[in-house]
C-alpha cells in the first residue's frame, strides 16, 4: 500500500492517481493493477538472469528458472494488461533507475520482442495504448533549446515501440520548480482529454 504522505508529495504519483480516478469514474467495470516501483523496486538484471533469458526454457536448470521467475511474472502481468499508465519522474534528464530496472525485466527476447531477418519485431499487441505522465522540475518543450536534454520521452518511445506499443501519449507535468499550480491545472485538463478520447 502506498503511504499517503508519498502520494501527496510525489507529483507523478498524484497525477497518475488522478488519471486512474477519472478513468474509473468513466469505466467502473475496469480493473487496475498498480505497481509502485519507487517503494517496491524490482531488482536489476544480473548474470544468472542473463544466462536464463538466453537459455531456451526446456534447457534451463532449476537455478536458471529461479533467476528468471520474477521477470516471467512481470512479463505475464504486462502482457495481461489492455492498456498502460506510467507515472515517471525525470531524474537527470532521464527515467529513474527503478523504472529502468523494470524495463530491463520486461523487455525480453522471445517474450516481448523477437529478432528475425527483418530486424526487431514487437510481440505486444500493437493496439494497446500507453499513457506516460512525467513530472519534471524544468521544461523541455519541443522547439526550445532545452528539448535536447529530454532523454526521457525519446527513450520511453523507443523502448516501448521496440516491443510493439506505438500509440503512446505523454502528459508532461513540467516547470514544477517555477510554475507548479499552472502545470498541475494543465495536467488535469489533459487527463480529462485522454479519458474522453481513449
Ligand atoms: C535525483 C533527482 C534528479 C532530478 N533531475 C531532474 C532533471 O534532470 N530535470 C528536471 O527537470 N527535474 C529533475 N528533478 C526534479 C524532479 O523531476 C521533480 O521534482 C519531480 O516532481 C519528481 O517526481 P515526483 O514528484 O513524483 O517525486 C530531479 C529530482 C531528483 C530527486
Amino acid at each position: 500500500m502506498t503511504p499517503v504522505l508519498a502520494l501527496s508529495r510525489s507529483i507523478s504519483r498524484t497525477i497518475s492517481n488522478d488519471f486512474i480516478t477519472a478513468w474509473k469514474q468513466a469505466h467502473p467495470e475496469d480493473t487496475v493493477a498498480y505497481r509502485d516501483l519507487g517503494h517496491h523496486p524490482v531488482p536489476h538484471v544480473d548474470e544468472p538472469w542473463i544466462a536464463a533469458a538466453f537459455t531456451p526454457p526446456p534447457e534451463r536448470s532449476p537455478e536458471l528458472n529461479e533467476a528468471i521467475k520474477l521477470s516471467d511474472a512481470l512479463v505475464d502481468e504486462f502482457l495481461a494488461a489492455d492498456c498502460y499508465v506510467f507515472g515517471v519522474p525525470m531524474y537527470n534528464f532521464n527515467v529513474p533507475s527503478t523504472f529502468k530496472a523494470y524495463i530491463d525485466q520486461i523487455v525480453r527476447v522471445g517474450r516481448t520482442f523477437a529478432v528475425n531477418e527483418q530486424g526487431f519485431e514487437g510481440l505486444v499487441n500493437s493496439s494497446k495504448k500507453m499513457l506516460v505522465i512525467t513530472a519534471r522540475g524544468g521544461s523541455y518543450q519541443q522547439g526550445t533549446p532545452a528539448a535536447t536534454y529530454d532523454l526521457q520521452e525519446p527513450f520511453i518511445r523507443a523502448i516501448f515501440e521496440l516491443i510493439g506499443i506505438t500509440d503512446i501519449t505523454f502528459i508532461h507535468v513540467d516547470n514544477l520548480t517555477s510554475a507548479r499550480e499552472q502545470s498541475l491545472t494543465s495536467a488535469r485538463e489533459a487527463i480529462q482529454e485522454v479519458v474522453a478520447h481513449w
